[in-house]
């Protein structure tokens, strides 16, 4: 058996043995995460080299988990797996059936699930390519996304504002308002879930992720959505000490849907 398979699986199988993976919580979220057709497509992509070592859990989140991975040339990258299991694919319909780039005409549960991790891929590869400041995309298979890994100068993952809030928090609020702005001119997406759960602070610079839910400015749930978003946002930053309003950000962004 070629060898990086084997690598791959003896870490996958540590991580699910009970060794690794102590609490009952935590093997069954490992039975959850590794079923069948996801751990095949994490052979597959060791196999082209994307990944040679699953290292352990980032985070556990409602829908996916996020994993450290290793390449063979021993840098890190992000690996997000959604569960088949858990996954909420009524509310990944609803997104996906308004966003003309996927015409999906199925109701199979893994097909919808492949097609949101797909848009999740592809909003990122979109804003990347803005310049915007969130990880670089690297690949997608079936569940699996595989990201930059966000870290600090000592390689520990960055943590989000909710649990690091920026110690100059006007500063960090400037920087992100022109985040919000690119988001929505430039990348002509709608992010749908920001807050400062899926805010990063990187050394004091906002880093976006968590891009899935994110739909296309002509989406039916556009405006809703992007409201939404700059409510959430004036009142987590008002909190953090930032003399600032829903209406401020909004003229800031200043979002013309035509
Ligand atoms: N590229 C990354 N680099 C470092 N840490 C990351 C990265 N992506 C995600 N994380 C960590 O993992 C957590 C969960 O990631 P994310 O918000 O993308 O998924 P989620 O909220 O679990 O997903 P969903 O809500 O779509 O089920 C983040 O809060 C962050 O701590
Ligand atoms: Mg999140």
């Amino acid at each position: 058996m070629d060898s990086k398979i084997t690598k791959a699986d003896d870490e996958v199988q540590k991580l699910i043995s009970k060794k690794r993976l102590k609490s009952v919580e935590d093997r069954r979220v490992a039975s959850e995460i590794f079923d069948k057709i996801t751990l095949e497509s994490l052979y597959k992509l060791a196999n082209q080299n994307y990944l040679d070592i699953l290292n352990g859990a980032i985070s556990t989140g409602k829908e996916a988990n996020v994993l450290k991975g290793i390449k063979n040339d021993d840098s890190p990258v992000a690996v997000k797996i959604y569960r088949i299991s858990t996954s909420d694919f009524k509310k990944m319909n609803y997104y996906i059936a308004g966003d003309p780039r996927f015409n999906l005409r199925t109701k199979n549960k893994r097909q919808i699930i492949y097609a949101w991790v797909n848009k999740e891929f592809r909003n990122l590869k979109r804003l990347y390519e803005e310049n915007l400041s969130v990880p670089k995309p690297i690949t997608t298979l079936n569940n699996i996304l595989i990201l930059e890994y966000i870290v600090d100068r000592q390689g520990n993952p960055s943590p989000t504002v909710k649990v690091k809030p920026p110690k100059d928090v006007d500063s960090f609020f400037e920087k992100l308002l022109n985040e919000m702005s690119k988001f929505v001119n430039k990348g002509k997406l709608i992010h749908g879930d920001l807050s400062n759960f899926n805010i990063l602070n990187q050394e004091e610079t906002p880093v976006i992720i968590d891009v899935s839910q994110s739909v296309v400015t002509d989406h039916p749930l556009a405006e809703e959505l992007l409201k939404r978003d700059i409510n959430t946002i004036a009142k987590e930053y008002k909190k953090l000490g930032v003399n600032t309003s829903s209406e401020e950000i909004s003229n800031f962004i200043n979002f013309k849907n035509n």
